[in-house]
């Protein structure tokens, strides 16, 4: 069974409820949205393996150390892109994959419109980066595509997550480790996250 790590460190805590806060303008949004896949980014990464690596120093030789396994960052489009500037930013080497997946407003259900992922996603250690994860639909979906292509490691970093998302990805994907900045209480009728802070897309680029 995968793990869920709920990153409750207090400035995650405490822009998360700026976030959550209906009367934040779009731009600000947007910054807040950055800052915490900053800081979320650099908890998220913290188990990643090391290899020794020979270095030489102005002053003599020495073995230093570097990450084993290159990292692929795939945004699920559209609120994804928001945290995908945040993950460069501390890991610059990383290449960037696209999955393209709404949900339907009817059924709830993913739709899928692309997918463009680095041609040696297999050997990368992959992090998928979306703010919200729901009902799981679009993360089960978009983590489907990416083992498909042969992936293996695999983690999941949202902003808010349901317990019903948390559960449906367990099931799917009892190998993905979950990161997340806060755990919510339960989805309503329309499969929106309560408390949550509506719909991640539309407040990050400003569509309402
Ligand atoms: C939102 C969000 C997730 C998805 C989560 O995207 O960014 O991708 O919903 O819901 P789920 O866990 O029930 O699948 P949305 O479908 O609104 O698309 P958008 O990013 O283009 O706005
Ligand atoms: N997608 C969002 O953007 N917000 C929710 O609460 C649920 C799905």
């Amino acid at each position: 069974m995968s793990k869920v790590h709920v990153m409750d460190h207090p400035l995650i805590v405490h822009k998360i409820t700026k976030l959550r806060d209906k009367d934040t303008p779009v731009k600000e949004f947007r910054e807040l949205v950055n800052e915490i896949a900053l800081l979320m980014g650099y908890e998220a990464t913290r188990d990643l393996k090391l290899v020794d690596k020979e270095v030489e120093t102005p002053i003599t030789k020495m073995v230093g150390k570097e990450i084993a396994k290159p990292i692929a960052v795939v945004p699920i489009l559209r609120a994804g892109l928001g945290m995908v500037d945040a993950i460069m930013n501390i890991v610059p080497s990383a290449k960037v994959g696209h999955i393209g997946l709404y949900r339907d407003h009817e059924t709830a259900q993913p739709v899928e419109y692309y997918c463009k992922l680095p041609v040696d996603v297999d050997k990368r250690e992959v992090i998928v980066v979306d703010p919200m994860l729901a009902t799981g639909g679009s993360s089960v979906a978009a983590i489907d595509f990416i083992k498909q292509r042969g992936a293996k490691d695999i983690r999941l970093m949202c902003i808010i997550a349901a317990p019903e998302g948390v559960e449906c990805m367990q099931k799917a994907h009892p190998d993905v480790d979950i990161y997340c900045g806060a755990l919510d209480e339960k989805l309503n009728e329309a499969k929106y996250i309560v408390p949550g802070l509506g719909d991640a897309g539309d407040r990050l680029f400003g569509t309402l």
